[in-house]
């Protein structure tokens, strides 16, 4: 399993310590990372005594119960709360993954919680993603058609067609993987990531899209590309169990052949 750094700004100091009810029968500690761009304090790790018997048996239970019973001050994202919209994603026990998704009972000892690592921070457990959003809408992530689709039904693709499009259409865009990527970390500002690349060829390979070779040359760049060195720390984290070093291996393989 891998382990992760901390976000970039945090040294982190200790916090406070919220005890869980004296009747409590079940007690798990949550040590959770905080920081407030407004109270000018450094970051700090508070920890929360919670009575799992009394609590859903997600992380993200514990962190929804924190927020409403103890400390409303916590600030993390959370939607569908089923693995679908991809917002809960954070580290958790040294690895990226959905809140939702993560059985508390899967934690030995403390429950470690921290943003997804190597990014700024807006609030505790918020991660900024305007950068990954900009690189996402680069490789114009819809389907880009040359014809008028048909007056009477939808776009049709044959089942060999649409077959090709599986591993890649289930990706939420949690960005566990990009967030996970040493050459992410590394170069961040030029190199599009594990997640974005999955979507480039999500495109590249519908075969309703026209526009393949223009998206190709859009990835044909020492950095936007070829900064993947096959690291796989990406499949490894990704919660959905898709393979975006697989995807980029693919675009990579494209590239070759066009050449030939
Ligand atoms: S395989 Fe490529 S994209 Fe995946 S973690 Fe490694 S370097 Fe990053
Ligand atoms: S490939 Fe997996 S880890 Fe990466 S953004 Fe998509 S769902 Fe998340
Ligand atoms: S809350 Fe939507 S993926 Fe976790």
């Amino acid at each position: 399993m891998a382990e992760f750094n901390l976000p970039k700004n945090s040294v982190v100091g200790t916090g406070k310590t919220f005890p869980a009810p004296t009747d409590a029968t079940k007690v798990k500690s949550f040590r959770i990372y905080r920081w407030d761009p407004d109270d000018g304090e450094n970051p700090r790790t508070d920890t929360y005594d919670i009575d799992l018997d009394k609590c859903g048996p997600m992380v993200l239970d514990a962190l929804i119960k924190i927020k409403n019973e103890i400390d409303t001050t916590l600030t993390f994202r959370r939607s569908c709360r089923e693995g679908i919209c991809g917002s809960c994603a954070m580290n958790i026990d040294g690895l990226n993954t959905l809140a939702c998704l993560k059985p508390i009972e899967d934690v030995k000892g403390d429950v470690k919680i921290s943003p997804l690592p190597h990014m700024p921070v807006v609030k505790d457990l918020v991660p900024d993603l305007s950068q990954i959003y900009a690189q996402l809408r680069s490789i114009e992530p819809w389907l880009k058609s040359d014809t008028a689709p048909p007056p009477d039904h939808e776009r049709l693709q044959s089942k060999e067609e649409r077959a090709k499009l599986d591993g890649l259409w289930e990706c939420i865009l949690c960005f566990c993987c990009t967030t996970s990527c040493p050459s992410y970390w590394w170069n961040g500002d030029r190199y599009l990531g594990p997640a974005v690349l999955l979507q480039a060829y999500r495109w590249i390979a519908d075969s309703r899209d026209d526009h393949t070779g223009e998206r190709l040359d859009n990835l044909e760049d020492p950095f936007r590309l070829y900064r993947c060195h096959t690291i796989m720390n990406c499949a490894r984290t990704c919660p959905k169990g898709l393979n975006p070093a697989q995807a980029i291996g693919q675009i990579k393989q494209m590239m070759v052949e066009r050449q030939v």
